[in-house]
């Protein structure tokens, strides 16, 4: 597997590959990587010829509160993972690199889809996210990005940003992985406590119980938000930040609820703030749940 360092590099491998008919996927991520990632890799090299897994801790999405140092750094264990799940080659640029002249030109997607949920309390982290992305996009070229159902917020963010610049990129969102009890795998459920983990899966809960109001019929956002923060009020290791129902696409909510829908929650625990998400689609009275 190949490691590279430069955009001239990492940009020139894959105008390489695609001369020779081979077709890219991209991971992009800012390494620390486990299972969760592992299938997005999976994924990509299932559906594409080459995998090109990126891993870059971006400054640019990191608040003046946030610890940009303390972000854990694993670039040999990330290798390998990569390696094993499938991947062709990893960059892995330097902030100087990636960041040459410094940064006077930001990718804003509108405050409608930025400044609420996770933005609403991480302000310039989406610009960070769509500015850091939207350089991977250009230095990789035509390709289909894989990114986590898990941060749906930025799925969705990225998707309209991709659109909006008319970049050559597809870009596909894949399940969240749970483990058994519905927790969805993330880095920083390694910070619960016994208890905490325990009490977590009520995130899970509170979806499914949310779903079914919608499954069962129900079109007033209000009641699906009530039936997700009685869930939640049952642990109370568990203090809720946000439970609503929102458009897939714009995160706005539709009343009455109809379409593509994500219901969505954010709770902190006493060790970590954890966030998940799950899909519901109504289309002419029927409707689906996604996950
Ligand atoms: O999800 C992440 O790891 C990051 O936000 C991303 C998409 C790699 C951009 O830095």
């Amino acid at each position: 597997m190949k490691m590279l360092a430069t955009v001239a590099d990492f940009s020139a491998a894959l105008d390489a590959e695609r001369c020779a008919g081979r077709t890219v996927g991209l991971v992009p991520t800012m390494g620390a990587l486990h299972d969760g990632h592992g299938s997005l890799v999976e994924r990509a090299a299932a559906e594409c010829d080459v995998v090109a897994v990126t891993v870059f801790v971006n400054p640019l999405q990191f608040g003046a509160g946030e610890d940009l140092d303390a972000y854990p750094r694993t670039l040999d264990a990330d290798v390998k993972l990569a390696e094993q799940a499938g991947a062709t080659l990893v960059f892995a640029p330097t902030v100087a690199e990636m960041y040459r002249d410094g940064t006077a030109t930001t990718v804003s997607v509108a405050s409608g889809m930025t400044a609420v949920l996770e933005g609403a309390s991480r302000p310039g982290h989406f610009d960070g996210v769509a500015t850091v992305v939207a350089k991977l996009f250009a230095m990789t070229g035509r390709s289909r990005a894989y990114f986590g159902e898990k941060d749906f917020q930025q799925l969705a963010v990225v998707r309209r940003m991709a659109r909006d610049l008319s970049f050559p990129v597809e870009v596909v969102g894949c399940p969240t992985v749970r483990a058994d009890d519905g927790l969805a795998l993330s880095s920083r459920n390694a910070y619960l406590s016994d208890e905490e983990r325990a009490a977590a899966p009520v995130l899970h809960r509170a979806l499914r119980a949310g779903a079914e109001v919608v499954l069962a019929g129900g079109r007033d956002a209000a009641a699906v938000r009530a039936a997700m923060e009685a869930v939640l009020a049952t642990e109370s290791l568990v203090d809720p930040d946000y439970a609503v129902v929102v458009d897939a696409a714009t995160l706005a909510t539709p009343a009455p609820l109809d379409g593509d829908l994500r219901l969505l929650v954010a709770a902190r625990l006493p060790s970590a703030r954890l966030i998940d998400n799950l899909g519901v689609t109504v289309a002419d009275g029927m409707h689906r749940k996604d996950d």
